[in-house]
C-alpha cells in the first residue's frame, strides 16, 4: 500500500501566484486559479515537499515541507566538488574492525542519512534491521553459513548443479562453481575461527522494502550507501555484503528471523565498526565505460 498524503495547504492572503509550486510538482496538485495557486489533485500528492521548499513566501503547507527550519539550500556552502570526491574515494571496504562497540547515537546519525535519500515516487519504503548484540550476529551468521553449506553443496554435484540453475539461473551456477577453490579456503579460514563473512564487526545492517516495488532496490541501495558515506565521516568503516543480501533473500528461515515480511525483499546489508587497519591511499577504478550521443 502506498503511503497517503494530506495534501498541501495554500495560504491564499500570502500566494502571490508565482506558479513555482505548479512548474515543481511531479504529481499535477496544483493550478493557478484567480492569480493564486490552487490544489487542485490533492490525493495525486507524494508528499515530497517540493511546493513548500520552493515557495518564496512561505505560502505553501504541507507535513513534508520544512519550512523555516535549518540552513536554506545554499546559504552555507554544503561541500566542494573536490570534498566530495574526496570523501567518495576515501570510502573503502573495510574487513578489519576493532571489538569496540559502535553507540547506538552514531548508528542513529548513520541511518539519519539513509533516511534523506531519495526513493521513487517519494514511497519512503526502506526499512532496517540493525543487530548489534553478538549473540544475534552469531546466530545470524551460523545461519548464513548453513544456507551457503547447502548451496555449495548443491553446486559441488553435476545433478545439484543442475538443479540449482533452474531455479537460479546458469550464470550464477557457473559463477558459484567458479569460486568453489576460494570458497573451500574460506571454509578451512573459518574452521579456524576467522570470521570471513562479517568479520567479526559488531554491527550488521540490513534493509529491507516491499518487493512489489520496482524502485526498492534502488531505494534500498541509495540509503545504504548514504549510510556508508556518514559512517565514514563518523569515523566508522563498513562492507556491503551481498552474501548476506542473498541469505535473507533465499532462506526463509533467515528471512523470518530477522522480522521481514513475507512480502519484502533484503535489498542491501552492511557490516559496521571501528576500523582496525587505515587505507593509506585513496581507491582507483577502471575508466568509466561511457557512451556518449
Ligand atoms: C553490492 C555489493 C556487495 C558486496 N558484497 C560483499 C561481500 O559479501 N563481502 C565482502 O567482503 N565484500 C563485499 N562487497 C565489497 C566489494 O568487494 C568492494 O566494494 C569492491 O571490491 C571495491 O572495494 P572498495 O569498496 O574498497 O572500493 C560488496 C560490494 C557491493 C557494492
Amino acid at each position: 500500500m502506498r503511503r497517503t498524503y494530506a495534501p498541501p495547504e495554500v495560504i491564499m492572503e500570502t500566494c502571490t501566484g508565482c506558479g513555482l509550486c505548479m512548474e515543481v510538482c511531479p504529481s499535477f496538485v496544483f493550478e493557478l486559479m484567480d492569480a493564486t495557486a490552487a490544489v487542485v489533485r490533492g490525493d495525486w500528492c507524494i508528499g515530497c515537499g517540493h511546493c513548500g521548499a520552493v515557495c518564496p513566501e512561505e505560502a505553501i503547507r504541507h507535513e513534508s515541507a520544512a519550512l523555516g527550519k535549518g540552513p536554506r539550500p545554499g546559504s552555507e556552502l554544503a561541500i566542494t566538488p573536490e570534498q566530495l570526491m574526496l570523501l567518495i574515494r576515501e570510502r573503502r571496504s573495510v574487513r578489519n574492525y576493532r571489538r569496540k562497540p559502535v553507540p547506538k547515537k552514531v548508528l542513529e546519525r548513520i541511518i539519519e542519512a539513509g533516511r534523506y535519500a531519495p526513493t521513487g515516487s517519494n514511497s519512503q519504503n526502506v526499512r532496517y534491521v540493525v543487530l548489534t548484540a553478538p549473540e544475534e550476529i552469531d546466530k545470524l551468521r551460523e545461519m548464513a553459513i548453513a544456507f551457503y553449506e547447502r548451496i555449495f553443496g548443491l553446486v559441488r554435484g553435476r545433478f545439484g548443479a543442475f538443479l540449482l540453475g533452474l531455479f537460479a539461473g546458469r550464470r550464477i551456477v557457473e559463477n558459484l562453481r567458479e569460486s568453489l577453490p576460494k570458497i573451500e579456503h574460506v571454509k578451512e579460514v573459518m574452521a579456524q575461527g576467522e570470521d570471513r563473512l562479517f568479520y567479526q564487526a559488531p554491527v550488521v545492517m540490513v534493509v529491507h522494502a516491499e518487493s512489489w516495488d520496482t524502485c526498492s532496490a534502488f531505494n534500498g541501495a541509495l540509503a545504504l550507501y548514504n549510510c556508508s558515506l556518514m559512517a565514514h565521516t563518523l569515523g566508522i568503516g563498513c562492507c556491503f555484503n551481498g552474501y548476506l543480501q542473498s541469505a535473507v533473500n533465499n532462506s526463509r528461515r533467515i528471512k523470518k528471523w530477522l522480522g521481514i515480511p513475507r512480502d519484502h525483499r533484503c535489498f542491501g546489508a552492511m557490516t559496521l565498526g571501528y576500523q582496525k587497519i587505515r587505507y593509506q591511499r585513496l581507491v582507483k577504478r577502471d575508466p568509466a565505460k561511457v557512451v556518449w550521443r
